[in-house]
């Protein structure tokens, strides 16, 4: 085996136990989340919420577990996961982008935002990066149109936004 060859085997073994470090680090955490609530299944939503905030998706392994502690159906929390857009059942970005295209923001440029940033980011809208760093959404009004185009990163609103800004935000996340 040559020396490179060598390395990346090293290189991916190094990978695989962070990986599973990181997963157990996760499934503590979830189950220290589910069992503060005692398995009260009035609680499922702020359950839900929580998970989702420290894990940014719910994974199904966690909606069995909750499942089960607190004696919730599955498929009545996977109806509950599908129907808030609070939850996402599939990976999220660290950094969520959204791009507002509704008409004022559309008019005043929006989709010329989202192209600069699709390129950028190299995804597309709905879509999230390949190392996790951002998830990227379209949205149709923030209740802010003066300010269009508008664009929100974690929660941070930019108004009137021109591309390079747009941009530039992007980087400033890294
Ligand atoms: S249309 Fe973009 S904020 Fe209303």
């Amino acid at each position: 085996m040559f020396p490179s060859e060598l390395r990346e085997q090293e290189e991916d073994q190094v990978k695989e136990k962070k990986e599973v470090k990181t997963a157990a680090a996760a499934n503590g955490k979830i189950d220290k989340i589910i069992d503060k609530y005692q398995g009260d299944a009035s609680a499922l939503i702020q359950v839900l919420l929580e998970i989702q905030r420290e894990n940014r998706w719910l994974p199904k392994e966690a909606l069995e577990k909750v499942s089960k502690k607190l004696e919730v159906p599955l498929n009545q929390i996977q109806h509950i996961a599908t129907f808030y857009k609070a939850f996402s059942l599939v990976p999220r970005g660290r950094h969520e982008v959204q791009i507002c295209l509704g008409t004022a923001c559309h008019v005043r440029g929006g989709p010329r935002i989202l192209d600069r940033v699709e390129e950028v980011l190299g995804i597309q809208a709905g879509q999230t990066t390949t190392d996790m760093e951002f998830t990227l959404e379209t949205v149709n009004c923030l209740g802010c149109c003066a300010l269009g185009p508008v664009m929100v990163v974690d929660g941070k609103y930019h108004g009137k936004i021109v591309p390079t800004e747009a941009e530039e935000v992007l980087k400033s996340c890294k």
